[in-house]
């Protein structure tokens, strides 16, 4: 079993700002397996120069970290997408609201995206950047949920699996709150 498909180690409390956090990863965790996934890139990517491509917001903090593991040479551009509104139910409609500031037509792609939970949204971005004709692209995600999985989608590089719960922090929000709390966990109390 690679790292990448074992579960997060058990879970731990935490109280921040009156709330109570159920800990899955981390900060330690979290810098391990980024810092492993970036390195695993380097390798596979070597004298191709990818784009990597990152999905907002969500993978802002990840993708920090990600490109500071990445030893080769690359591009950054970024795709701000919604498909959640303000509260945990998907609209299950994925609007990109920027787009790409670089045609990615002959490049290698790496999308970035912070948690594959139903597929819609990886599924969607992956047919709408295959119509830009790169030279190839992968998914590589902190986060999976299988438990809500919708749509099969290629993940090539994976950080953690999850169980079925809402997460928030490392990046990821609650109706845009909780993004900087510095490890992945969920509201207990
Ligand atoms: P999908 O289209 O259902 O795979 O959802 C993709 C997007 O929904 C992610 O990029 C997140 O922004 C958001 N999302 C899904 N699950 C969670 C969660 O547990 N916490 C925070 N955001 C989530």
């Amino acid at each position: 079993m690679s790292s990448s498909d074992q579960p997060a180690s058990p879970s731990r409390t935490t109280m921040i700002d009156g709330m109570t956090f159920e800990v899955l990863i981390d900060e330690q965790e979290l810098a391990a397996r980024v810092r492993e996934i970036g390195q695993q890139i380097s390798r596979d990517y070597d004298g191709l120069k990818p784009a990597i491509v990152a999905v907002l917001k969500g993978s802002f903090v990840f993708l920090a970290d990600l490109v500071r593991s990445i030893d080769i040479e690359c591009t950054v551009d970024f795709l701000v997408v919604s498909s959640y509104g303000d509260d945990t139910k998907s609209s299950g409609v994925v609007q990109i609201s920027s787009d790409l500031t670089t045609p990615v037509e002959g490049r290698h792609v790496i999308l970035i995206e912070d948690i594959v939970d139903t597929g819609l949204t990886m599924s969607y971005l992956l047919k709408n950047l295959e119509s830009r004709s790169p030279a190839s692209v992968k998914v590589c995600t902190l986060l999976e949920k299988p438990a809500r999985l919708k749509v099969e989608v290629p993940v090539h590089y994976k950080g953690f699996t999850i169980d079925d719960h809402f997460v928030v922090g490392y990046g990821l929000d609650y109706a845009q709150t909780m993004r900087n709390l510095p490890f992945i966990g969920y509201k207990v109390g």
